[in-house]
């Protein structure tokens, strides 16, 4: 019988977009199993803590039995290694993410030859929608539907009115 693939899916997901789901809901066809893994990057000031971010994540792939939530910090394939997964998963949406993504396979590539990058192309309605873009469009009093789960919109809207007091 053919070993099961694993695949880790990274990233900041602050906050996770219907992009990212689009991708997460392909690969759970084509891997036995995927973990969306969320950075925990101490440099960085995201708008969602690492716990909301997680509580949002599992409440959006609830549904989908080979999805998995989890953290990383350090080294990306080192975590990808800990958890036996075979595959990096990321999403290419444009041309302009190319360079990046490039670099970022090769690198994992060198230091571990084992571990193989997997692009997925997301949803054609979703090639220009980043997570920073539905941050800033939503904070300028933009409508985000549709770009967005529901949950996040809600959450969206009382980390907003948080802040802003
Ligand atoms: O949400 P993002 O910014 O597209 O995700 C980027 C991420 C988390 C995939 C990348 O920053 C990462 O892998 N960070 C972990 C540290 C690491 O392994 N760096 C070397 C990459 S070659």
């Amino acid at each position: 019988m053919a070993k099961p693939v694993s695949a880790i899916y990274p990233g900041s997901f602050d906050p996770v977009t219907n992009g990212h789901l689009d991708v997460i809901g392909r690969s759970r066809g084509i891997f036995d199993r995927v973990i969306v893994a969320v950075l925990v990057n101490l440099d960085k000031e995201p708008l969602f803590s690492t716990d909301e971010r997680l509580e949002i994540l599992s409440e959006v792939t609830r549904q989908w039995d080979n999805v998995e939530i989890d953290t990383f910090e350090g080294l990306l394939v080192n975590y990808a290694a800990s958890k036996k997964a075979q595959v990096i998963l990321r999403g290419i949406r444009a041309v302009t993410d190319f360079e990046y993504e490039f670099q970022m396979a090769l690198m994992n590539r060198r230091l571990r030859p084992d571990i193989e990058t997997v692009f997925m192309i997301p949803a054609e309605a979703y090639s220009y929608l980043s997570s920073s873009l539905v941050k800033e469009v939503f904070t300028l009093g933009g409508s985000v539907s549709g770009l967005v789960p529901s949950v996040v919109e809600d959450s969206l809207r009382k980390k907003i009115r948080s802040i802003k007091g």
